[in-house]
């Protein structure tokens, strides 16, 4: 096991919703099951007064996220400081630094500290340079880690010169890019699946694939996230960032070893392949997006999305997305890869389903189970791996059915204590390993390929269409899928009127 050294972490932002609802509950984790150093202390920062006791108090003495007895807790939370910014970012850190450099002395963090940025991304830079003009970019005496928080970039050009500007004062090797998608042990099986088995990788190409699809489906709403999610969108929300890193691991090549820069090579390479669509033709033919409307669902009403709080009621921002591409190298040329994201959606799922071709030659004339292979990576929720496939029906002939092989993590019993990925992603970044954190490169090679999606659809040309909260996204969602497939929707629809139309 890697070895955790003494260390501060400051958390920017640190009166915000995911200091108390994320990051303090996966420390408290870290905390419980010994995996934090033993010098070790948080130092919460934002713009608004509170004592250390006050911040104790609301996220983790008072903390509904946090279950034990209450000596417990509070132990931990003696771990915890705050400061107070006086209302900006963008200030000198004179009395920030006074105090980390008190707090690294008095609990011997050893000059090691990680900042976690948890503010919008507008004031990554100027913390940066705030930090740097106090010299805690310096790692002469102890490291110094930057870890960032979605969304990084509005577009290509701003992930850019965010990167830039982050560079100005951080090194690439100290900057962590969070994307809790790859903290989750299931994301990171997909390399296991491929790459730990040889029953699985002689079939992962062109001649045995049909098609990839890969569904993210969210049963709640935009919730309190209205003001941020009308300026963002499905598909900057979830596809740029979770849902591309999660075709990254499906497509990429094997890397030489587990080394960090390694596996991101071939994750940035994938990347680079998928052919990118300009023409606005072709991206009217590959891409759907919709909005989820009122609706009733068991006897409720259920809001649509321009009635949600902070919500423009004219607004054209999609709640849904989809995206047909193809992949272009060597392994992938001519298979479709099918994405699509939503909200309000019938469940919360989130699965990768490989379509297998069906065997070159007939035999079985009356059965169609011959084309239905396929292996399914749950991600959430009952992780875990299902391969289904034919099995004859027993007496005469030659009737066939579908059978199935399933694994599912639950199964590991104790020893399957899976990590939030918070808890895993934080640890990561406490012992310097990044392979789960993306790099500068994989994120500008992500929006690369989003933006003209994006361009097209601001444009106006492209239709919104809208489905009842609870259905399976537009009417015509099925159209996007080649042949005779469709999305695979793992439970029926729960509104009763589908309520589908096109969005003026
Ligand atoms: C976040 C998005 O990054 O991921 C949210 O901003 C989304 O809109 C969430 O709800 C989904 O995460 P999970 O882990 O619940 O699938």
């Amino acid at each position: 096991m890697r070895k955790t050294e003494n260390q501060l972490l400051v958390i920017f932002g640190a009166s915000g919703d995911l200091t108390a609802r994320k990051l303090v509950p996966a420390l408290y984790k870290l905390y419980k099951d010994k995996h934090l150093p033993e010098h070790f202390a948080v130092l919460g920062v934002a713009r608004s007064f509170m004592t250390d006791e006050e911040f104790r108090k609301r996220v983790a003495l008072e903390s509904k996220y946090l279950d034990d007895s209450e000596e417990f807790i509070a132990a931990f939370s003696e771990k915890l400081f705050y400061e107070d910014l006086h209302k900006k970012y963008d200030v000198d850190y004179r009395e920030l630094n006074e105090r980390i450099q008190d707090l690294n002395t008095t609990y011997q963090c050893d000059n090691n500290i990680i900042f976690y940025l948890s503010t919008p991304p507008s004031l990554f830079e100027a913390i940066a340079k705030n930090l740097t003009a106090k010299g805690l970019n310096d790692e002469r005496l102890g490291w110094k880690r930057l870890i960032v928080e979605k969304p990084f970039g509005y577009s290509l050009e701003t992930a850019k010169s965010l990167n830039e500007g982050l560079h100005r004062y951080f090194k690439e090797s100290q900057i962590y890019r969070i994307d809790h998608y790859l903290g989750k042990e299931t994301v990171q099986n997909i390399l296991v699946t491929r790459f730990a088995n040889s029953i699985f990788e002689p079939l992962w190409n062109r001649d045995y694939i049909h098609h990839v699809e890969i569904t993210n489906a969210e049963s709640g709403g935009v919730e309190s996230r209205g003001g941020y999610y009308d300026k963002s969108g499905a598909l900057r929300d979830m596809f740029q960032s979770h849902l591309l890193q999660l075709v990254a691991l499906i497509v990429m090549e094997p890397p030489l070893s587990a080394n960090p820069e390694e596996i991101r090579n071939e994750k940035m390479k994938a990347l680079k392949s998928l052919r990118l669509m300009t023409d606005p033709k072709v991206l009217e033919k590959n891409t759907i997006r919709g909005q989820y409307l009122a609706s009733e669902i068991e006897g409720e009403k259920v809001k649509g999305y321009r009635e949600e709080v902070d919500v423009d009621p004219d607004s054209t921002t999609e709640t849904y997305a989809a995206v047909k591409f193809y992949v272009d190298n060597w392994r992938w040329a001519d298979v479709p890869f099918y994405v699509r994201t939503a909200k309000r959606m019938p469940t919360k799922v989130t699965e990768v389903v490989i379509h297998f071709k069906s065997p070159h030659h007939q035999i079985f004339k009356n059965s169609d189970m011959n084309k239905d292979n396929k292996l399914i990576i749950r991600i959430q929720p009952d992780e875990g791996i299902l391969v289904k496939f034919g099995v004859k029906v027993p007496g005469q002939g030659f009737a066939v059915e579908r059978g199935n092989l399933d694994f599912y993590y639950e199964s590991l019993g104790d020893e399957s204590h899976i990590m939030e990925a918070y808890e895993r992603l934080l640890l990561d970044a406490m012992q310097g390993d990044a392979t789960l954190y993306a790099r500068a490169d994989e994120v500008e090679a992500a929006w690369r390929f989003t933006d003209p999606i994006l361009d097209h659809w601001k444009k106006g040309d492209a239709k919104i269409y809208g489905y009842s909260a609870g259905v399976w996204g537009p009417q015509h969602a099925d159209e996007l899928i080649e042949g005779k497939s469709m999305w695979r929707n793992p439970c029926e629809n729960l509104a009763d009127d589908a309520g589908y139309c096109v969005i003026e």
